[in-house]
């Protein structure tokens, strides 16, 4: 039997990269899986790859940046399986980088709320879902850049940081009710958004290509190997607790 046997899962941003490692991750141990993403194509690459493997998955598109969005995915995953039991809040999109007295207000903003208030947003639905049966568990994805600071990306660490203590104070608040919150910080993950980010800022590139002690990237499975466990029942006495996968970037 799976870890996640008879559980439905949510995740956000599983149209490619660590998203779709986590959702391909929870269908393989049960998990009945309904994927957000702002990508369609992709999001139903990744129900064909679930389904090819032998799970249950559906999609549906939307910005879960915006709040009618997220209401209605997380309605559709009721409507769809009955229930939500443990969700994983990936998406996240960062934007620009640069110090701050050069740096535009509105892709601060932008960045805020593609971080932290869409991680936000997810959670209140999702809390609300998980009430309604009694109990749950939720997983952010936080990074690394919101533990030491990083420089000139710091709308990004901010955000990222906002996440790490929006996780912890939810957890006291709900852990009565049930609802175990937790984070997974990943350190530099192979995925095409940050082989998008190297292009991008190729100055940057080389110093987060060495940041692992371990000597190389992450893959998003190892990502997803965590999230699961933290979603799992194995993890049941687990709550408001931020676990870097990081090749142990965050020791160097
Ligand atoms: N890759 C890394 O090295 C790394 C390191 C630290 C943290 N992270 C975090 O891990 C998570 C996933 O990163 P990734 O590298 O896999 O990203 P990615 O860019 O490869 O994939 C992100 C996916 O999320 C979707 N998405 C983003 N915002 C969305 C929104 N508002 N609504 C719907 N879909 C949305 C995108 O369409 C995309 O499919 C993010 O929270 C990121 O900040 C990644």
């Amino acid at each position: 039997m799976g870890l996640l046997q008879n559980k439905v899962g949510f995740v956000t941003g599983a149209g490619q990269g660590i998203g779709r490692a986590i959702a391909i991750s929870y269908a393989r141990e049960g998990a009945k899986v309904v994927i957000a993403d702002f990508n369609a194509e992709m999001g139903a690459e990744t129900v064909q790859l679930i389904e090819q493997a032998g799970g249950t998955a559906a999609f549906i598109q939307g910005d879960v940046s915006k709040e009618d969005s997220v209401k209605e995915a997380v309605d559709f995953v009721v409507a769809t399986y009955g229930r939500l039991d443990i969700a994983c809040n990936s998406a996240a999109v960062s934007r620009g980088s640069g110090p701050i007295h050069e740096f535009e207000r509105s892709v601060f903003d932008q960045t805020l709320q593609m971080c932290l208030t869409n991680t936000w947003l997810c959670m209140k639905y999702e809390l609300a879902a998980m009430l309604q049966t009694g109990g749950g568990a939720i997983v952010n994805i936080s990074s690394n850049s919101s533990l030491k600071g990083h420089a000139f990306n710091t709308a990004y660490a901010a955000a990222k940081g906002g996440v790490n203590i929006l996780t912890k104070s939810s957890a006291a608040e709900y852990g009565a009710q049930g609802i175990r919150i937790n984070a997974v910080s990943p350190g530099v993950i192979r995925t095409p958004g940050i082989e998008n980010y190297f292009k991008e800022q190729p100055d940057m590139a080389e110093g987060l290509k060495r940041a692992a002690v371990m000597n190389r990237l992450g893959e998003p499975e190892e990502i997803a190997e965590a999230v699961t466990f933290l979603s799992s029942d194995r993890a049941s006495f687990i709550t408001g607790q931020l676990l870097s996968v990081d090749g142990g970037g965050a020791v160097r």
